[in-house]
């Protein structure tokens, strides 16, 4: 029994983490203290794995709290930490509420990590961390590393901070994963992503409006040098992106330890942000209705990656193209107003 430790458990990409987990036979624990994620979502994860797992409403900023989980807890296997905050636009408008929250939390991980002797990390990183590339895709090794925001630039100084314990702990293993555009939903339904408040990122904002919740989608920017002028990202599916975190694990655990590796997780193809809308219009079978808008603070023009890496060490692939993720999007968009109206 290998037990994880996954921080922000109960949000959008953590919740997915946790069933694949589960489904290949860890014991996954849930710490999230619920202030950007659902209690609902517990609800969601034990349909799909057929028990509760163990969960702890912990901030881990608070390093007390923390400790008494691992030690509650018992014999740690790994841990993924997820908990962070995530919206780029909301990171250059109030930077010092991601400094502290995204950085303070991963010291304390560390440390705790480092007084229970738990020798395995999956770090949830972004490919914001490459600012906008010079050449694509872009793999792991691309030089010059700018964050275009102070989201971006929490995701640079997180891996460093990383790196510098594994330098300084030599029995402590981690893994980086670089999430290029994570979307959709489970495909059995009960878990996908729950904004609170109006969502910051482009596909939970079109099935919002797609479904009436928002008057209208804003497409941010028309005039990027990209060939229809909206900006390109690399969206893969929310599951193929968690079963990477199971894989990473494995690999860790046939690695020696001090050991730090990147890998990057996409699809490897950049589409458009218009190409995006009109795929989810053909999915969904809804004209949304859209306005074009002045571009975003802190948005990069173009990106997507090549992850041979993580094709060639880890043995990962997608397994959902775009057209799925969008479907299963809406399903659970479909599903969350179903529950709604029974209310
Ligand atoms: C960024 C990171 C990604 C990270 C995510 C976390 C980059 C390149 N990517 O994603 O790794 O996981 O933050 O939140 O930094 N858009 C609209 N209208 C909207 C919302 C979005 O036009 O209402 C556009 C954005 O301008 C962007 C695209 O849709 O061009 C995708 O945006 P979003 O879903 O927010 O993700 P990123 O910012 O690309």
């Amino acid at each position: 029994m290998r037990k994880v430790i996954v921080t922000g458990g109960a949000g959008y990409i953590g919740s997915h983490t946790v069933v694949e987990l589960a489904r290949a036979g860890f014991t996954p624990v849930v710490v999230d203290d619920l202030r950007n994620s659902h209690r609902s979502a517990l609800k969601g994860m034990s349909e799909l794995i057929g028990s509760v797992p163990s969960f702890h409403s912990v901030d881990c900023l608070d390093l007390e709290r923390l400790h008494e989980v691992f030690k509650l807890e018992g014999e740690v296997h790994g841990v993924i930490h997820f908990a962070a905050y995530k919206a780029v636009g909301e990171s250059v408008a109030e930077p010092l509420k991601y400094y502290e929250n995204n950085l303070g939390s991963l010291v304390n991980v560390l440390q705790v990590m480092q007084w229970r002797g738990v020798g395995a990390l999956v770090f949830s990183s972004s490919c914001t961390v490459y600012g906008q590339p010079a050449r694509m895709p872009v793999d792991e090794g691309a030089p010059d590393h700018t964050a275009s925001s102070p989201y971006g630039y929490t995701k640079v100084v997180g891996e460093r901070m990383v790196r510098d314990a594994v330098r300084a702990n030599h029995t402590l293993r981690s893994v980086l994963l670089r999430y290029f555009n994570p979307i959709g939903a489970h495909p059995e339904g009960h878990i996908g992503e729950l904004p609170i408040g109006a969502p910051g990122n482009l596909v939970p904002f079109l099935t919002q409006t797609a479904v009436g919740l928002r008057k209208q989608l804003v497409i941010h920017g028309s005039d990027y040098d990209t060939p229809d002028g909206t900006c390109v990202r690399d969206y893969l599916h929310v599951v193929d992106v968690a079963r990477a975190h199971v894989m990473a694990l494995d690999w860790m655990d046939q690695q020696a330890a001090p050991l730090v590796e990147t890998f990057n997780l996409g699809a490897g193809e950049g589409r458009s942000v218009k190409e995006v809308v009109e795929l989810f219009e053909e999915v969904s079978g809804v004209t949304v209705p859209k306005v074009y808008g002045p571009r975003r603070a802190g948005d990069v023009s173009a990106i997507w990656a090549d992850s041979s890496k993580s094709r060639r060490v880890l043995g990962w692939r997608c397994e959902h193209d775009l057209r799925s993720a969008l479907r299963d999007a809406w399903n659970w968009q479909l599903a969350l107003q179903a529950t709604m109206a029974r209310k």
